[in-house]
């Protein structure tokens, strides 16, 4: 697959979602439509005949928002390798979707492949098993649900070597405050997602962030905590802005 394609694809979602109907996180995390083409048709199992993107309902026990889309699957899979990447997806969104820190993280080990166990999943608990809570709490759980998608992002109830090793997309993440949630597969998952605290607070830095182009500071305590409450009570990215750009903080940051 053409990684233009699957960007131009995105991109359009991103539009849709954050400009045209100025929704927010939720949304994004959740909607389950996708911009599709014939040439992305096979992966959604839809019907669309024109090269051009198209707005394409999917089915939505399968799809919810940005991460079970085509661009971020096939872009979080191993390189040069035909196989999903658990760690890799998983990682993605404990830390750009929750902002959790893993900086004093070990350097990764070179991952080989999956000889021994018959499923993807088997193989990386296994390997993990003695890691502690950052991939058995929080990076394998997003990981092993997405395993749903397979390397190009294509809906897979087994794995694709092996038609008799049946995917298990279930699973339980645990939140930093030791919260947890279970979810059977990465749609419940990404509902429940889109909904927690620390999801909306994420989005909240990241925006701010973005605005004064430096990473937020103590200051920004309660600047953050209001945009997470708007953003959770259904705010769009949009007035989310707006509500940021007049805030005491930022008013008084640029001298007015
Ligand atoms: C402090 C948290 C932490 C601990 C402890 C930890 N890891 Fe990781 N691991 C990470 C993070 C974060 C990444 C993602 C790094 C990246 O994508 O660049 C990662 C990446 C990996 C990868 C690379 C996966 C890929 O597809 O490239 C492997 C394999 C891995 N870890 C295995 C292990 C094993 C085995 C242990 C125990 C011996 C371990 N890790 C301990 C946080 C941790």
């Amino acid at each position: 697959m053409n990684g233009d394609t699957l960007k131009n694809e995105a991109g359009l979602f991103v539009e849709e979602v954050f400009v045209k109907q100025k929704k927010g996180i939720e949304e994004f995390l959740t909607a389950p439509y996708a911009f599709v083409s014939s040439k992305t048709a096979d992966i959604y199992g839809a019907k669309v005949s024109s090269p051009t993107a198209q707005k394409t309902d999917l089915d939505a026990s399968k799809y919810a928002g940005i991460v079970t889309q085509a661009a971020f699957l096939n872009h979080y899979s191993r390189e040069n390798d035909a196989t999903t990447s658990i760690i890799r997806r998983g990682h993605y969104v404990t830390e750009t979707i929750l902002c959790r820190d893993f900086s004093g993280a070990p350097p990764p080990p070179t991952l080989g492949k999956n000889a021994d166990f018959k499923t993807n999943r088997e193989y990386i608990s296994n390997l993990t098993k003695v890691c502690g809570g950052c991939h058995t709490q929080v990076i394998n759980p997003p990981g092993f649900a997405l395993e749903s998608y397979g390397p190009s992002g294509k809906f897979r109830l087994t794995e694709d070597a092996d038609p008799s090793a049946r995917i298990n997309p279930t699973g339980e993440f645990v939140f930093a405050d030791e919260s947890k949630i279970e979810f059977k597969n990465a749609v419940e998952m990404l509902k429940q997602l889109a909904k927690r605290e620390e999801t909306h607070q994420c989005y909240a830095k990241k925006l701010i962030e973005g605005l004064y182009a430096k990473p937020t500071s103590k200051d920004d305590g309660e600047l953050l905590l209001n945009l997470a409450q708007e953003s959770r009570d259904g705010a769009s990215g949009y007035d989310l802005i707006i509500k940021a750009l007049t805030s005491d903080r930022v008013l008084i940051r640029y001298g007015k």
